[in-house]
């Protein structure tokens, strides 16, 4: 749910007027009657749709309403489907997608993709837990030694380090690998082993991984296949493997190959988050529960969901925080400001972000169409 009670209070203080679509909160625990206490007005999807801003946690929903909304807020991944862009354009709306957050410090409170990054990463490692033949911790019992389990965790962004913490708060024996060198410290600080490879292309600087945002760089096919190389001896010996990599706006790196998986012992288990970018993993379909030789690989695309009580809280006070910096005195702003230049999608029928433009006017790298 994009806005909790709390937030709607918030918002009341400020001066808006909230309405709350009949039910929405369901999934998160939170009923209709702790949206009217909180000030909000519960409606149906039709009078949602006359307000002047719609919030949302992924899309603006296909459905028909009377209305249409001038201005939008939500995460519809535009980089990787900007056909969703521009509907938007079409429909002549203002329409600012959260996953665009720029990560710097001053838009650290609306960053909603290391809140769900966060989630992610925790569920993934239970998820894991739940279906490995064996427990994580070393238990010395009096029918004798248990071995720790062996967890690897691929990409150490926000997903991956919150995944190596939690795996280690279980007890399991955890190591970390990321292709940014940065990343090498922060696996270490999460008590886990860093994996380090070396990938230099010859005339390669160690700074080219790396993009001025801080994001991960798409690799060279060689690169990418050393990579698998140097990583399958590291798979082999592991009884989990969670993978996060990604890389905005592009396909996700493929690090497990379905050989890398058939070399792992049976009842290993494999959990990639990124199958919504075509994943890590060669044997992963989302949502599909896959056994491959004894190794089950699961891509769930639901894993924030699946806690949807604290990414409701989460999303809501990220999204609270950019709706006041969009509106501060009450009104829409849209001024010269880095935060809303990133995250502003679409205006005055066109659309406006120039990642979003270049990835309409053709890339085959996008997710429909
Ligand atoms: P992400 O979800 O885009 O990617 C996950 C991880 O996959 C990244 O760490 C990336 O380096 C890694 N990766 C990509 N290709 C890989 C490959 N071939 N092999 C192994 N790993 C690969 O990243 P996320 O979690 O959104 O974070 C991106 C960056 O933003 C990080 O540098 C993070 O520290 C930084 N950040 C900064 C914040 C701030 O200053 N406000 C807040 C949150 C994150």
């Amino acid at each position: 749910m994009a806005l909790v009670p709390d937030g709607v209070g918030t918002l009341t203080g400020h001066g808006c007027d909230l309405l709350v679509e009949r039910g929405a909160g369901s999934g998160a625990g939170i009923d209709d009657a702790a949206y009217q206490d909180a000030g909000a007005s519960v409606v149906d999807y039709d009078e949602v749709c006359t307000a002047d801003l719609v919030v949302s946690v992924r899309d603006l929903a296909d459905r028909d309403a009377a209305g249409s909304p001038p201005n939008f807020v939500g995460v519809f991944d535009p980089l990787w489907v900007p056909q969703k862009a521009q509907r938007h354009a079409d429909e002549g709306r203002c329409a600012f997608s959260l996953d665009l957050v720029p990560r710097i410090t001053r838009a650290q409170t609306m960053d909603v993709l290391s809140s769900m990054g966060t989630i992610a990463g925790y569920e993934a490692v239970l998820l894991a837990a739940s279906r490995l033949p064996q427990m994580f911790p070393l238990m010395m019992t009096a029918a004798g030694t248990l071995a720790p389990a062996r967890v690897l965790v691929l990409g150490a962004g926000v997903a991956g380090l919150q995944a190596i913490a939690t795996a280690r708060r279980l007890g399991a024996v955890v190591e970390g690998y990321d292709v940014r060198p940065a990343a090498v410290e922060q696996i270490r600080s999460m008590g886990a082993r860093a994996v380090e490879l070396d990938l230099s292309e010859p005339g390669a600087d160690a700074a080219s991984v790396e993009d001025s945002g801080g994001y991960a760089r798409a690799q060279s096919e060689d690169v990418a296949g050393r990579q698998q190389e140097l990583l399958a001896p590291y798979v082999a010996a592991s009884d989990v493997v969670i993978t996060t990599a990604a890389i905005p706006g592009r396909a996700s790196p493929l690090l497990l190959t379905a050989e890398m998986v058939d070399a792992m012992a049976l009842g290993s288990v494999v959990i990639d988050l990124a199958s919504e970018r075509g994943g890590n993993c060669a044997a992963s379909q989302s949502d599909v529960e896959v056994e491959r030789g004894g190794v089950t690989v699961l891509a769930p695309t639901d894993l924030v969901s699946r806690c949807a009580r604290h990414a409701s809280q989460m999303f809501s006070r990220n999204l609270v925080a950019f709706l006041r910096h969009l509106a501060p005195d009450g009104e829409i702003d849209l001024r010269d400001d880095e935060i809303l230049e990133a995250m502003l999608v679409t205006r005055d029928g066109a659309v406006v972000h120039p990642g979003v433009a270049e990835a309409l006017g053709g890339s085959e790298a996008t997710g429909e169409g």
